[in-house]
């Protein structure tokens, strides 16, 4: 019997998992049963991290050892270093990390993912190296040399210090800790789903990853906060906005940071970082973009709102980014440094019941067609 053709696979449920639920009629998003908000408010990045990879919260002996794991796995090899020098500055970040993390793995071979003591080490290599490949590549690319990461600061405070050789103020580290949990995981979305296809075949995680990575890219899922960032500096000032809303919507044109597959109510998560984005202002002054981008939801939810359409989490996180003097091209490299652990919480899952990949297709040719010969065509 014939299926159903789902474009897209909508709707179509590819694994069962327990990782992280999302109710898009009510605007809830759970990692292991436990609100993002809740994350935020009360959990850092490696303590969500750890419970997405392993399922509970951890002890505090275990988070201590979680973290002086990671911790003492942050530094990259030379030859990574050397491969990012080799790669064109003028090339799209992601790509960069896409060919770091694919070569890692020719460093730490973990062929045998049956090992679960080897899988937990490719876990702490991949959640702790990304940041720094991350911040290797921003500096490489602008002639500076790398900085190694320093043991004496948390994960995010570690991560700006490798930026700008420079501590940032405390509450860039508390708000960014924050954007890296809400972009840690989201059930079964396109990278997630292109990891679990090549975890299937029992390739090693950092060919995982890598195959990930090229997936969050494209514009329609990762990609979009970049490209808010660009739409709000093209509007310029607050009184462009609703006319420009306006013409762009006529023209039907998709507005970048709007828009949901599952969520027909405002993400849980653009309600955080416009909160997060509060925060940062008042402590660090203003940001033209956050204006415009209020006056972008005001007009746009005059047309969109009624058909389920609201703010995603791309909306409002570029701006944080921006406001901390963050590349726009780095965005989406932010976002994979960050879902990381979700990726890999994934491919956990997927190896305890594995079974490959091997979907089917409706076949729309034609059968039994001639070979012309070349002279005869
Ligand atoms: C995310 C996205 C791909 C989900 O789309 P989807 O569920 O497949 O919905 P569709 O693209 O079929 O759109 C359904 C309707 O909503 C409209 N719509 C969807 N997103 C829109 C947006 N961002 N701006 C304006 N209209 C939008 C479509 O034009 C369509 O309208 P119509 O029925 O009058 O033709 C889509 O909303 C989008 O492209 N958003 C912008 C990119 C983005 O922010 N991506 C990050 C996602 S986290």
């Amino acid at each position: 019997m014939p299926h159903d053709f789902m474009p897209g696979l909508a709707g179509v449920p590819a694994a069962t998992s327990s990782i992280s639920d999302v109710d898009g009629q009510r605007g809830i998003l759970e990692y292991r049963g436990i609100r993002v908000e809740t994350l935020c408010t009360s959990s850092s990045y490696l303590e969500t991290a750890y419970l997405l990879l392993f399922g509970y919260l951890p002890s505090a002996s275990e988070f201590q050892q979680w973290v002086t794991d990671i911790t003492h796995h942050r530094r990259i090899k030379f030859r990574i270093i050397d491969l990012l020098k080799s790669l064109p500055e003028s090339g799209h970040p992601m790509d960069a990390l896409q060919a770091a993390v694919a070569a890692l793995g020719m460093f730490y071979p973990g062929r045998n993912v049956k090992d679960v003591e080897n899988n937990y080490w490719s876990a702490v290599r991949l959640v702790a190296k990304l940041p720094t490949i991350v911040a290797a590549w921003a500096r490489l690319r602008h002639g500076d040399d790398p900085i190694p990461p320093r043991d004496d600061l948390g994960f995010s405070e570690n991560f700006f210090y490798m930026l700008a050789e420079s501590v940032a103020p405390p509450v860039w580290g508390e708000i960014f800790d924050d954007c890296l949990i809400l972009h840690a995981e989201h059930t079964m979305n396109a990278s997630t789903f292109t990891g679990l296809v090549t975890a299937s075949t029992l390739a090693d995680p950092y060919t995982v990853v890598a195959s990930s990575i090229g997936a969050l890219k494209g514009p329609l899922h990762g990609g979009a906060n970049e490209e808010v960032v660009v739409m709000l500096r093209e509007i310029g000032t607050v009184d462009k906005a609703r006319p420009y809303v306006e013409r762009a919507l006529q023209n039907k044109k998709k507005l970048m940071g709007f828009g949901h597959r599952v969520y027909k109510v405002k993400d849980p998560r653009a309600t955080v970082l416009q909160e997060l984005c509060r925060r940062l202002f008042k402590e660090c002054g203003n940001s033209p973009l956050y204006e415009i981008a209020l006056e972008v939801e005001a007009a746009a939810g005059a047309t969109l709102n009624s058909k389920g359409i609201y703010p995603n989490v791309d909306f409002y996180s570029g701006i944080i980014y921006d406001k901390m003097g963050i590349d726009v091209d780095l965005f989406t490299p932010l976002f994979a440094m960050s879902r990381v652990s979700g990726w890999l919480a994934h491919w956990l899952e997927q190896l305890r019941e594995n079974k490959l990949f091997r979907p089917d297709q409706i076949y729309s040719g034609e059968h039994n067609r001639p070979y012309v010969p070349i002279d005869k065509r």
